[in-house]
C-alpha cells in the first residue's frame, strides 16, 4: 500500500512537471534551450549590421588596388581606340607550342565555333542558321586580325559578341588566341605559327606527331 501511494507521488510529479515544461512552449519561438551556445553564434554573421564596423557592415569591401588572385589588370580600354591600340602593340607573351595550340583549339572549339566556325571563316552553326549575322573571317583584310586584338575582343567582346572574361582565364584566352591566329594563316594560306594547323579532324596522335618548332610569329 505504501510503496503504491510512492509511485503515485512519482507519477503525479512527472506529469505536473511535464505539463509545466511543454506549457511554456510557444509556437513559432525557439524552445528552452539547454545549451545556447549551439544555437546562438558568438561570432558575428557575416552580412550582419553591428555597430563595431565601419558603416555597421561586417563584410568590408575590399582595400583599395588590391585585385583577386589569379587575375591580371587589362589596361585597355573597352573603346575602338583600346582595341586598336591592343591590335597595334600587344603581343601574345605565350611560346607557340603544339599544346597551347592543342588547348586553344578545344577551347576555341567550346566557345568560339558555333560563330566563327571551326576553320575561323565566319560560318559556324549560327551564322548557317542566321541566329547571328554578321560574323568576320579572321582573314578578312578590313579586320586585320592581330594576337592584341584577339584577346581585346575575348575580354570586351564586340558588339553582338559577348565578352569571355569570366569564362576563360588569362592563360587560356592567349592559347585561343594562338588557334585563331594558325586558322587566319591557314585561311590566307600563310605559313602556320605552328607546322599544320589543327582543325576538327586532328586526331590527339597527329598532334603529338606534328613537328616540335614552328614558323612564323614567334619572335615577340
Ligand atoms: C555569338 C557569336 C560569337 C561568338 C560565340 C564569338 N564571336 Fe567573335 N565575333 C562575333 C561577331 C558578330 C563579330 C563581329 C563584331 C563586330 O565587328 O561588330 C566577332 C568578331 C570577332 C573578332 C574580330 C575582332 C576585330 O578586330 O574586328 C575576333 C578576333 C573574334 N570575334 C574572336 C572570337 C573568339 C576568340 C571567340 C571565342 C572566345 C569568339 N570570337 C566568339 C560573334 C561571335
Amino acid at each position: 500500500m505504501i510503496t503504491n501511494m510512492k509511485s503515485l507521488i512519482n507519477i503525479a510529479v512527472v506529469l505536473v512537471a511535464t505539463v509545466a515544461l511543454v506549457s511554456c512552449s510557444e509556437q513559432g519561438k525557439p524552445n528552452f534551450q539547454y545549451m545556447p551556445n549551439m544555437y546562438e553564434p558568438v561570432g558575428y554573421e557575416t552580412y550582419g549590421e553591428y555597430e563595431v564596423f565601419a558603416g555597421q557592415m561586417e563584410a568590408m569591401l575590399p582595400a583599395e588596388g588590391t585585385i583577386p588572385r589569379g587575375w591580371m589588370p587589362y589596361d585597355y580600354e573597352d573603346t575602338t581606340e583600346g582595341l586598336n591600340l591592343a591590335k597595334a602593340e600587344l603581343t601574345n607573351p605565350l611560346e607557340v607550342s603544339l599544346e597551347s595550340l592543342a588547348e586553344g583549339k578545344a577551347l576555341y572549339d567550346i566557345y568560339c565555333a558555333v560563330c566563327h566556325g571551326t576553320k575561323g571563316d565566319g560560318q559556324g552553326i549560327l551564322m548557317q542558321r542566321e541566329k547571328i549575322l554578321g560574323i568576320p573571317s579572321y582573314a578578312d583584310p578590313g579586320r586585320n586580325i592581330t594576337e592584341g586584338g584577339v584577346y581585346h575582343v575575348q575580354m570586351y567582346g564586340l558588339n553582338s559578341m559577348g565578352s569571355y572574361a569570366s569564362q576563360t582565364n588569362e592563360l587560356e584566352r592567349w592559347q585561343i588566341t594562338q588557334h585563331v591566329m594558325n586558322l587566319k594563316a591557314a585561311l590566307k594560306g600563310e605559313p602556320l605559327i605552328a607546322p599544320k594547323v589543327a582543325t576538327e579532324e586532328t586526331t590527339e596522335q597527329e598532334l603529338e606527331s606534328m613537328p616540335e618548332e614552328g614558323h612564323g610569329s614567334t619572335e615577340h
